[in-house]
């Protein structure tokens, strides 16, 4: 189960180690990135559908059905809880995890930095645009002796989005040395059904987990073959 939790936040997070060949998008440094000026944090909270992502460290789409959920806390800081699937996953299992971040300066809402102690360096979240619909958040880390980390999300209240938007928010991405070849589409019409909610997903998650307690050992041995890709990546 920690190995599963763990594993949740990796994919935003945390640079995979093994690269396949070299990319013109890894740099040293994290971009100088302006923000979007009086963000109302309100329109960024709430259920969302990740309708296309980049990741420096990914050089294929990994992930289907990626959704997430923002809130801001009694502390004033930003969760988003977030569920997925791999897309090579033959048990098709549901996955989840958080982020926590602060905001560094409440005149700035559209710069965030996570709370996490457990991460080298220090990530900063920037909030590139947001409209209604519709949002564009990049995160940056810096690493000792490896490049820096780059992903971003696009973000959609419906699970698809129209092009022309699409192509708006993708414009806005090179200057800060995105290569959109790896700016992938996150499938959103092989999903489970009956789940557009947060809500629905943890009833759904209590339901597998009770369904669980009856697994038979060939439901074991197959988390098993999962647990071992995970570890891998780690
Ligand atoms: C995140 O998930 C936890 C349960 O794991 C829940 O208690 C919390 O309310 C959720 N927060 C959001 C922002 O959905
Ligand atoms: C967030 O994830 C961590 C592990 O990464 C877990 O321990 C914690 O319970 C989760 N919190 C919520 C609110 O889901
Ligand atoms: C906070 O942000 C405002 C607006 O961008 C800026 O003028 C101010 O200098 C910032 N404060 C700090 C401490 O960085």
């Amino acid at each position: 189960m920690k190995l599963i939790l763990s594993i949740t936040l990796l994919f935003l997070l945390l640079p995979s180690s093994i690269k396949s060949f070299r990319r013109r998008d890894l740099m040293e440094r994290c971009p100088l990135v302006k923000p979007m000026r009086s963000l109302q944090l309100n329109e960024m909270l709430g259920f969302w559908y990740v309708v296309q992502y980049y990741s420096s460290s990914e050089d294929n789409p990994e992930y289907k059905c990626l959704r997430a959920n923002l809130e801001i806390t009694d502390t004033k800081e930003i969760t988003m809880n977030f569920t997925y699937f791999f897309l090579n996953d033959p048990n098709n299992e549901l996955m989840m995890g958080n982020i926590t971040w602060f905001i560094p300066n409440f005149s700035d809402l559209s710069h965030w930095i996570h709370s996490e102690q457990s991460f080298e360096g220090v990530y900063n979240t920037f909030i590139i645009d947001s409209y209604q619909d519709w949002a564009l958040i990049m995160h940056c880390a810096e690493k000792k002796r490896s490049p820096r980390y780059l992903s971003a999300l696009m973000l959609s209240r419906s699970p698809s989005l129209a092009n022309n938007v699409k192509i708006f928010l993708r414009e806005k991405l090179p200057q800060y040395n995105v290569d959109l070849d790896h700016f992938f589409d996150v499938r959103q019409d092989d999903c489970i059904e009956g789940i557009a909610t947060m809500n629905d997903y943890y009833k759904y998650v209590l339901q597998k987990k009770d369904d669980e307690s009856f697994a038979t050992k060939a439901n074991t041995d197959a988390a098993t073959d999962q647990d071992v890709d995970i570890a891998n990546l780690l």
